[in-house]
């Protein structure tokens, strides 16, 4: 007890001393001296903000030595920004366009003028990637501020226009913007225009204290007050003070608390148009109005607005919004559109949750597959499974060979893929759905169901109805089937993977000394054999090479695996997809007629209890449960192999 109350002690007492700095104050003087020491105190809100990113650290993709990456992006650079690696799954495109934005900005390109947009569905992540810069704010260094000033504006303000060269000399620093009127008025009031004497503090970033962070819900159309943005004048103290008296000012509109740091701006485009001229006035020119007759402020933040394709298909068919589309770098965040990816997804936001339950093997696979498939758009290259496959970066084999489909070709036809279709908060509902009716734990079958509840629910258009509930009850239902089988068989067959490499070694064997017209020496007793046609054919027949193309498949495979060797890679019987999934249905075949009896079997004997409890026991050491190994058992005999 005692000990565990130091402990507590002691991390408050590291912190505290860690923070010191977060604490500091001195007068306009010390801080100079500060930032002769330290030059980059004085950075601009973008600038803060990319450090923040960049500081984090990246690792380019393609340095993953994942087959899928290179299938995906070919040589496209993009990278995977520590910040937010952890949290953001599938969106790396948007994210890397983001980080570029924001180094634009920082080096003063024509970006730290505009707007940046973020546009997307519902659920993308476009508030959660805000978040996340948000929290790098929060968790970064102190900023340095005129103490007392409403905006926590940079002390290098008070330097007079006429001094300020040979200070930015001395410093090394750049000087933008001039005193908000509060500052001016009391640098003249009560410090005589003494301005090295005026107090200075650091200051943390803080959203609910509305330190440099500012979030902005769309305005009330009725309520034209721009004092949201911008502050105003307190009324009550109007007869005490003369008019244009800064002492009036309430300066605590979203530009003045987000100065410095960052403002968001929700569903941007609901506001009324003057408000965007403010938005875009405060980012081309760096400055606001001030309430009254007080001129205007000079405003140094990063302006982040976001919202859903209907709004800003709307705002943009207006002509008379050119003028602010011009000042705006929009980039798009899609939907994830990768299996994987998605499945990632699940797994953080159901850590999140107060959720405990036990969650099947691939059950969040199948949630994704359908989360996917609603956000794709056709294509007439192939069926939507495939493309779903494409673009998890598998190979996808087709009459005997992997398929060739340009991955670039198929996102070049269409324009706005994974801008419709589900998202996240779907999948999680149905997921919560599932979990709260089923505590033993969750299936893909569970959520199967639990998802065509929830689509037969919802107020989707027609069209749109039919689709998802073809999905769930066509298209997914058939794969996960396929995925069924595969897990039983690899549940029943003993040692799978080595009798699949044996199956795959032997082909080979054979299949070399057929195509070079040679023997194969029996690996057991060493005789010289006539490579073994049927065999082959046995193998070739479950990805329906047949007759005539038997020849050129088992050139082609021999090729393959051939310049394989050469380049240094380990062969194995996954190394050729056709292969593979051929000799996978081989053995899946194989055990298929026994797989039927004993799932099926009301009663079992001695020799088939044995190998029921086997194929159970195999199950839970792939991460089943008693209870979800009984259900998918059951389901496939029911399902998988019907009499
Ligand atoms: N690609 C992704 N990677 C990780 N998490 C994601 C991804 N897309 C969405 N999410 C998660 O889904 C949830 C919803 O996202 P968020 O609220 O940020 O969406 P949004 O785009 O702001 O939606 P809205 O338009 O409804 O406000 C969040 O918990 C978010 O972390
Ligand atoms: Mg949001």
């Amino acid at each position: 007890m005692e000990k565990s109350k130091s402990e507590f002690a002691d991390v408050i007492e590291t912190d505290r001393e860690a923070r010191q700095d977060g604490h500091w104050t001195g007068t306009f003087l010390d801080y100079l001296q500060k930032l002769k020491q330290d030059p980059s105190l004085a950075e601009l809100a973008h600038a803060r903000l990319y450090d923040i990113v960049a500081e984090a650290g990246w690792e380019d993709l393609q340095s993953r030595d994942d087959p899928a990456v290179k299938r995906l992006f070919g040589d496209e650079s993009l990278k995977v920004y520590n910040l937010f690696k952890d949290e953001f799954f599938g969106i790396e495109r948007p994210i890397t366009q983001l980080v570029r934005y924001l180094h634009a900005a920082a080096l003063k390109g024509e970006e730290y003028r505009q707007v940046l947009y973020l546009l997307g569905p519902v659920g993308a992540g476009k508030s959660s990637l805000i978040e996340t810069l948000r929290r790098g704010l929060e968790h970064s260094p102190p900023f340095y501020a005129i103490e007392g000033c409403p905006m926590h504006e940079e002390p290098l303000h008070l330097i007079p226009r006429h001094l300020r060269r040979e200070f930015e000399k001395m410093l090394d620093v750049t000087i933008e913007g001039d005193l908000c009127p509060v500052c001016h008025f009391r640098l003249e009031a009560e410090f005589g225009n003494r301005f090295e004497e005026m107090p200075v503090k650091a200051v943390a970033y803080s959203k609910s204290a509305r330190r440099g962070l500012a979030i902005v819900p769309p305005v009330d159309p009725n309520n034209q007050d721009t004092s949201v943005l911008i502050g105003s004048e307190d009324i009550s103290k109007l007869d005490r003070y003369s008019e244009g008296d800064p002492r009036v000012l309430e300066l605590n509109g979203a530009f003045n608390v987000g100065n410095r740091g960052m403002i968001e701006f929700i569903e941007v485009f609901k506001n009324e148009i003057e408000y965007l001229h403010t938005i875009i006035t405060a980012t081309q020119e760096k400055f606001v109005p001030a309430p009254g007759r007080h001129g205007t402020v000079y405003v140094d933040t990063v302006i982040v607005a976001h919202s859903n394709e209907a709004e800003w298909q709307k705002f943009r068919a207006d002509p008379t919004n050119e003028a602010i589309l011009d000042r705006i770098v929009t980039i798009k965040v899609p939907y994830n559109l990768r299996l994987s990816e998605e499945i990632k997804i699940y797994e953080k936001l159901l850590e999140t949750s107060g959720f405990r339950s036990h969650v099947a093997p691939h059950t969040f696979e199948i949630t994704a597959m359908f989360a996917i498939l609603t956000r794709l758009a056709p294509s007439n290259s192939c069926d939507l499974m495939t493309k779903l496959k494409l673009y998890n970066g598998e190979e996808v084999v087709e009459k005997g060979s992997t398929k060739r489909i340009d991955i670039d070709e198929l996102r070049a036809e269409t324009t706005s893929e994974g801008m419709t279709g589900i998202s996240p908060r779907f999948s999680m509902k149905a997921l919560d759905n599932a979990l709260t009716e089923s505590p033993e734990g969750i299936t893909p079958i569970h959520i199967r169901e639990a998802l065509i509840a929830m689509v037969k629910e919802a107020d989707f258009p027609e069209k749109t109805h039919k689709r998802y509930l073809e999905f769930l009850q066509d298209t997914i239902h058939k794969a996960y089937l396929e995925i069924l089988e595969r897990e039983i068989t690899r549940a029943f067959v003993y040692a799978y993977e080595e009798q699949a490499e044996a199956l795959f070694q032997n082909y080979l064997d054979h299949a070399e000394a057929y195509v070079n017209k040679t023997s194969v020496k029996d690996r057991n007793t060493r005789e010289d054999l006539q490579p073994d046609e049927a065999f082959l054919k046995s193998i070739e027949e479950h990805i329906a090479i047949i007759g005539p193309e038997t020849e050129g498949f088992r050139q082609e495979v021999i090729a393959y695996l051939w310049a394989a060797g050469r380049r240094g890679e380990k062969i194995a019987y996954t190394s050729y997809e056709p292969l593979k999934e051929a000799v996978e249905k081989k053995l899946t075949t194989s055990v298929r007629e026994i797989s039927r009896i004993i799932t099926k079997a009301r009663t079992r004997d001695e020799e088939q209890k044995e190998k029921y409890d086997a194929l159970v026991e195999n199950l839970l050491d792939q991460g089943y449960q008693d209870y979800s190994a009984d259900v998918v058992l059951k389901y496939a005999a029911n399902n998988l192999w019907k009499d």
